[in-house]
């Protein structure tokens, strides 16, 4: 046929213009997942460079190793095709400290930062303080010790949290699996000495002990407003899910009778609709628009699986939305979409699949 080869060439030029936008309006933007692992907590920072550096600390239990992830693009940072990504920053000594898992770090001030870690061992479990002098994140964590009460007594706990309130006095956050608690760390002793409560091991922060879980605390503090995440339910089955609880920042964390607003809200949820499940044990993070984001852990596949042999859950990231600093309902978005931003300045996931949608003029201006 005569015409077959021009309408051939014609397709063809016609599908690579169109393979052209998608690539420029793809640039700088976020397709999810962006990572098979678990349990995000990333911090992120503009360096000498000028560019915002991304960091997910992550633990590979059965080999005792703790690993950074660091990139300026976030969509990259966990990737197989980026192995350079990947920093080995800590092993633990199996059969002594067996099974790290979810690495926490935060900055503690200019010129320390510091991570704990959870791990089991034959005397149960321990949360592990690793120090770094904020220099290069991806190298130089010494360890700087176990997680104790200054009275001597050694914290059993899981998931730890750090954070520097605006009251200028640093906290501790972690779980026993079905209870979150509170203490204050003591600087003076060091990195991993906590003041105990009263009477107790640590303030009660959240507690469902019928649950399985109430677990992976995480904290986002905007304006006056301290939101309190954390998730709850099964984290291998659809039924996990993630609640904040806002606080004032005039509040006592130690104190939670002083908390105006209790009252937990579920701000993540599974999403039958976009096929994302099991969305829990996020971390806050200031994203690529230098605003809030949140990365959280999630599963594609409708039941809960056996966390005994498999583990298919991914890291995806979203941008959050907040009304009077506190943390609104989001809605997983559904995977190999990218975000673009809207007018109204949320973010909405489009296709990146080619269907007529792409033609439509979508209502978004580019970022700045
Ligand atoms: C941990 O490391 C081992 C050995 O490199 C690897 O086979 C395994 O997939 C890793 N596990 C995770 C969860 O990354
Ligand atoms: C941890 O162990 C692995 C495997 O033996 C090794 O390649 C890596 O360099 C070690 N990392 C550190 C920080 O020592
Ligand atoms: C966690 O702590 C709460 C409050 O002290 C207690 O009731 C519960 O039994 C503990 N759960 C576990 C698994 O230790
Ligand atoms: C940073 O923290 C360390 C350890 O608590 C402390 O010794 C140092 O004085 C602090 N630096 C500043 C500038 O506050
Ligand atoms: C403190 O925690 C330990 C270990 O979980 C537990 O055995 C002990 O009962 C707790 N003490 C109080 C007063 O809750
Ligand atoms: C969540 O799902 C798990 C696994 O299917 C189940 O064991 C657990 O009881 C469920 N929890 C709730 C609160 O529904």
């Amino acid at each position: 046929m005569h015409c077959y080869r021009p309408t051939q060439s014609f397709c063809q030029a016609i599908l690579l213009c169109i393979a052209f936008i998608r690539l420029a309006n793809c640039y700088g933007r976020i397709i999810n997942p962006i990572g098979h692992h678990a349990d995000p907590q990333p911090i992120s920072r503009i360096q000498d460079d000028g560019k915002r550096w991304y960091y997910f600390p992550s633990a590979n239990g059965s080999e005792a190793e703790v690993n950074m992830f660091a990139s300026t693009n976030l969509n990259d940072v966990y990737s197989t095709n980026a192995p350079w990504n990947r920093h080995s920053i800590f092993n633990f000594t199996k059969n002594d400290q067996q099974n790290p898992e979810a690495p926490a770090m935060f900055k503690w001030n200019e010129t320390n930062y510091v991570m704990y870690v959870s791990s089991n061992g034959p005397t149960g479990n321990r949360i592990y303080a690793l120090h770094n002098d904020g220099r290069d994140l991806t190298s130089g964590w010494t360890f700087a010790g176990v997680v104790s009460y200054s009275d001597g007594t050694t914290l059993i706990g899981y998931d730890a949290f750090a954070l520097s309130h605006p009251n200028g006095n640093k906290y501790l956050f972690y779980t026993n699996t079905t209870t979150i608690f509170v203490n204050k760390l003591l600087p003076d002793y060091g990195f991993a000495t906590l003041q105990p409560k009263q009477g107790g091991n640590g303030t009660i922060v959240a507690s469902r002990v019928e649950l399985p879980f109430t677990e992976a605390p995480a904290v986002l503090i905007s304006g006056d407003k301290l939101n309190f995440l954390y998730s709850q339910n099964s984290f291998f089955s659809p039924n996990y899910t993630t609640y904040n609880i806002p606080v004032s920042t005039d509040a006592d964390p130690l104190d939670p009778d002083t908390w105006s607003k209790p009252k937990p809200v579920q701000v993540l949820a599974s999403s039958e609709k976009n096929g994302v499940y099991g969305t829990g044990s996020v971390g806050a993070f200031t994203g690529p628009d230098g605003k809030p984001w949140l990365a959280y852990t999630c599963f594609y596949q409708q039941k809960a699986f056996d966390r005994y042999t498999s583990d298919p859950r991914y890291v995806q990231v979203q941008p959050l939305h907040l009304m009077n600093d506190e943390i609104q309902p989001l809605i997983p978005v559904k995977p190999g979409h990218k975000m673009q931003k809207a007018q109204n300045d949320a973010y909405i996931p489009r296709y990146t699949n080619l269907d007529l949608r792409f033609f439509k003029k979508p209502p978004v201006r580019e970022g700045k």
